[in-house]
């Protein structure tokens, strides 16, 4: 199915004004066997964690099958094949009713499940990568289907091969997770900790719904993109002598030479919480997600991106990356390495 100039406002839950030339709507290889590849679409889920700058943006693609199969692999251990089109916390609301433990901790992401590999969605001290079997990719070339295991994906903190050497390549189709009727919990993360050691899988799905709703603004009400920058690491000597001089500064070592500091601290510190240009602001709640309040300007968003970067490496000489994908921008995109 092919639509033509479709509403951007639909199609990305930041919300800007934005016209679509082309949208294809795909439910099987056959059908992306059909879509025209040159220039090659821009494959698209949700658009959860996609914002349309305008100019001239590209065709889209879009893969919208969503069955899910069930596989037992011993009495414990099940395999779940989902297709790419399906919603992701309706999966796993699904998983919770079916007693299956894995996904809980990645309740209400917003998305669909072919995106959760891009960026290895991740949440509460869970991420997809810890739960993933393979990957089933379409390439565009050879029109191929080819089913790729965890290690080939290398998935890293918000990244994959899917970011990088598979960009514009192909098309995720579906996802293997690996699930369990063992409890398998995982409650290190403040705000999970309070939770009883031998607490139900229902338990924690409600402790990670009742956290996000608490912080983070839903979408369908706030239009938002979920964290807007990625948290930077940095090299374990860099975030120390950053101790001495901001002592309340919170540092999460991930035992590899490198440490973790909250973009949501530097932001907060550097004075935006709250902080607006036109009508699009920075969360009073949580200033990592910038929100539309809904007349907001791509004008308005690039200002305040670029206020945020600038103030916060003037002020921590930290910089910032956004962790969402800003399309129709062509100087600011990173050179993509297959071109
Ligand atoms: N903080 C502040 N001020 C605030 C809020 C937070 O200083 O107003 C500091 C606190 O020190 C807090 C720290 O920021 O401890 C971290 O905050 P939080 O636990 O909310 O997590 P986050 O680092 O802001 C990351 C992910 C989220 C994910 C949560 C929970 C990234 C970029 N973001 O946020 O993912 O849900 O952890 O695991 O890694 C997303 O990617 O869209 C997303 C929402």
């Amino acid at each position: 199915e092919i639509l033509q100039q479709q509403d951007g406002r639909l199609l990305s839950t930041f919300r800007l004004a934005a016209i679509l030339p082309t949208v294809y709507h795909c439910y099987s290889s056959a059908d992306l066997a059909e879509v025209p590849l040159s220039p090659t679409p821009r494959v698209h889920g949700e658009g959860s964690n996609t914002v349309f700058i305008g100019g001239d943006l590209p065709a889209l693609c879009r893969y919208l099958a969503s069955e899910k199969t069930l596989t037992w692999l011993d009495d414990d251990r099940a395999e779940l094949h989902v297709e790419a089109g399906h919603n992701w916390h309706q999966l796993v609301q699904w998983t919770v009713t079916q007693g299956l433990w894995g996904l809980e901790n990645l309740a209400l992401i917003p998305g669909s499940v072919g995106a959760s590999p891009v960026q290895n969605i991740g949440a509460y001290g869970v991420e997809l990568a810890d739960r993933c079997r393979y990957v089933d990719f379409y390439h565009w070339q050879s029109q191929q289907l080819e089913r790729m295991t965890v290690e080939q994906c290398r998935f890293g903190y918000r990244d994959s091969v899917f970011k990088r050497e598979m960009a514009g390549r192909g098309v995720i189709v579906a996802v293997g997770l690996e699930l369990t009727k063992q409890p398998r919990r995982v409650l290190s993360y403040h705000g999970l900790d309070q939770l009883a050691a031998d607490c139900s899988l229902e338990q924690v799905f409600q402790q990670v719904v009742a956290i996000r709703q608490a912080k983070l603004p839903d979408p369908a009400v706030i239009a938002n993109c979920g964290s807007f920058f990625k948290n930077p690491l940095l090299t374990d000597a860099e975030a120390q002598a950053l101790l001495q001089r901001y002592p309340f500064m919170p540092v999460f070592p991930q035992g590899n030479g490198y440490s973790k500091v909250p973009a949501a601290w530097l932001i907060d510190q550097a004075g935006f919480k709250g902080k607006q240009v036109g009508d699009v602001g920075c969360y009073h709640k949580q200033p990592l997600v910038l929100v539309n309040y809904g007349q907001g300007q791509p004008a308005d968003l690039l200002t305040l991106i670029e206020q945020i970067q600038h103030q916060v490496h003037s002020r921590f000489a930290v910089a910032l990356e956004p962790e969402v994908q800003l399309v129709g921008m062509p100087l600011a995109q990173p050179v993509r390495e297959d071109l």
